[in-house]
């Protein structure tokens, strides 16, 4: 039996084997279903939680093994009222299909940028490549994640002054890099 786990800032009494999930006891024990269920073998990402800050996979960690540890699922990331940045990123850039998959794309993203605010993008890709997504809406989920990081801004926010000699003759859907202040690479798309 396994007791006091730290899960959403609280603790929690749990009556469980000690080698049972913790993607079991968050789903069925704590009604957190944020994480889900997808291969059981730690390989899809559907199950990714934040322990101490970290993405894991629940699927494949014991109880046992949280103990004293930080454990945050989507649910504690924000709220509909006020979702965190990166759940605004993948709802602004639509990305999702199913949704499934998009549980441990989040989480993973989050995580990426608790340890390092300002991803390459080499970095965002390098971090999401073993998620699954069998929808294929990974084009959709790329831009949120780069939104997230910062990577894709909307030039309607920017000062178009400096953007316009990038963008002038690019249709205005195009994707067009411009070194922005600080000599920092990025992506700007115009949306309609
Ligand atoms: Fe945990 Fe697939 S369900 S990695």
């Amino acid at each position: 039996e396994c007791r006091r786990r730290a899960v959403r800032e609280r603790a929690c009494d749990v009556d469980a084997a000690p080698d049972t999930a913790l993607l079991h006891v968050l789903r069925n024990d704590l009604s957190l279903k944020g994480p889900k269920y997808g291969c059981g073998l730690g390989e899809c990402g559907a199950c990714a939680v934040l322990i101490d800050g970290m993405a894991a996979r629940s699927c494949v960690i014991p109880i046992e093994g949280c103990i004293g540890r930080y454990i945050v699922t989507l649910e504690g990331l924000g709220t509909r009222e006020d979702p965190d940045p990166v759940q605004q990123a993948f709802i602004e850039e639509q990305a999702a299909q199913c949704g499934y998959c998009l549980n441990g794309m989040i989480i993973t993203t989050k995580a990426l940028l608790l340890r390092s605010p300002q991803p390459t993008e080499a970095e965002v890709m390098l971090a999401l490549q073993h998620h699954l997504c069998r929808c294929g809406a990974h084009i959709e989920i790329r831009r949120a994640a780069m939104r997230a990081a910062g990577l894709l801004v909307d030039i309607r926010h920017l000062d178009r002054a400096v953007l316009w000699p990038a963008v002038r003759g690019h249709a205005p859907t195009d994707a067009v890099a411009f070194a922005d202040g600080d000599g920092r690479q990025r992506l700007a798309v115009e949306t309609r």
